[in-house]
């Protein structure tokens, strides 16, 4: 069914009425939603599983339902088809892509790749399902340093996209991987000057920071993590206020478990823009969700020979993560 924005079915939904549709289709179709900490908190609130990367890959392995609704970007999708090929995954906006995955094509990558064909590949699971097949061993903010800590010390590995999370995993495993040179275009642009003159109004407060942020960031940081460490380490901390350098939208799940503590977004370097946003994240919106859920579109598809290849170094990452 091809339904338009303005046609009768979409037309002055409320939020609340966009809700209870979203609870009514969900059930008649055997639809499951599974959101990440980005997305905007009325998606993340009707969520049946939030989770960080990881969390979404390994909920999709256990899934009995036809339908998965994967709030998040492109390569979240791809991951959960790959991991459920029998199932129709949808993303509520296939425009939700992701710099850093764009950020590593894959017919150059195979080219790094070839030219050094004695190290072990290991990719961050921001990438294309293309990248994925060309890899060993895929891994989020996570596991990385648990599976990278669990190679024979010897192991010449290959480390991509993400140059930031790669540093961050050399300097706290004392590996030498080689990096693939891409980045986050919101992870880059946090401020150290602007965090570290925040530090000095809250000199209490905790910094915490995703290992996607460059060095100068990461090393300020009381807690670096996943979107998911980062969140449990505000929970079980004593600490009142908390510096956030990651994406905004981790904010509405800090506050949800901890009203009593203030969490503080760090700043960008440019103050004029809300670039703390991920503007791909928030493509998805509670109106196109409930069309994705009424037409069963847009739906992920993913190359068969290639999703043969990527599902490899995917449950070679879950399994390592047990
Ligand atoms: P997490 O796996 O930590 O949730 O990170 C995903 C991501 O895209 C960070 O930018
Ligand atoms: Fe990709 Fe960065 Fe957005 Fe995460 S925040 S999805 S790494 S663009």
């Amino acid at each position: 069914m091809n339904v338009e924005n303005n046609s009768p079915e979409m037309k002055g939904l409320s939020a609340e009425e966009l809700k209870r549709e979203i609870a009514r289709l969900k059930k008649e179709k055997n639809a499951v939603i599974l959101a990440h900490y980005y997305q905007t908190g009325d998606i993340q609130d009707i969520a049946d599983y939030i989770g960080d990367s990881l969390a979404l890959a390994q909920i999709a392995e256990t899934l009995t339902a036809d339908i998965i609704v994967l709030c998040g970007v492109h390569f979240m999708g791809e991951t959960a088809k790959i991991i459920c090929p029998e199932k129709k995954v949808l993303v509520p906006d296939l425009a939700a892509g992701c710099s850093l995955a764009d950020s590593c094509d894959p017919e150059e990558f195979a080219r790094f790749t070839a030219d050094h064909p004695d190290h072990l590949v290991i990719s961050y699971v921001n990438t294309s399902a293309a990248v994925k097949a060309l890899t060993d061993i895929v891994v989020t903010s996570s596991n990385a340093r648990k599976i990278v800590e669990a190679l024979p010390a010897d192991q010449k590995i290959i480390f991509g996209p993400d140059r930031n999370l790669g540093n961050y995993i050399n300097s706290v495993t004392g590996r030498n991987m080689l990096l693939w040179n891409g980045a986050c275009h919101v992870h880059e642009q946090f401020s150290v000057e602007k965090i570290i003159e925040l530090k000095k109004q809250h000199p209490e407060a905790k910094v915490l920071v995703h290992p996607e942020c460059k060095q100068p960031v990461v090393v300020l940081a009381d807690k670096v993590g996943s979107t998911a460490a980062l969140l449990d380490y505000a929970r079980n901390s004593d600490a009142s206020e908390f510096i956030v350098a990651t994406e905004s939208g981790i904010l509405h799940e800090m506050k949800k478990g901890c009203p009593d503590k203030t969490f503080i977004p760090a700043p960008p370097n440019d103050s004029t823009c809300a670039c703390n946003e991920c503007n791909f994240m928030k493509l998805n919106t509670l109106e196109k969700l409930y069309k994705a859920l009424l037409t069963e579109q847009p739906e992920i598809e993913v190359d068969p020979e290639v999703a043969a290849k990527a599902i490899r170094p995917i449950k070679k990452m879950l399994e390592m993560s047990k």
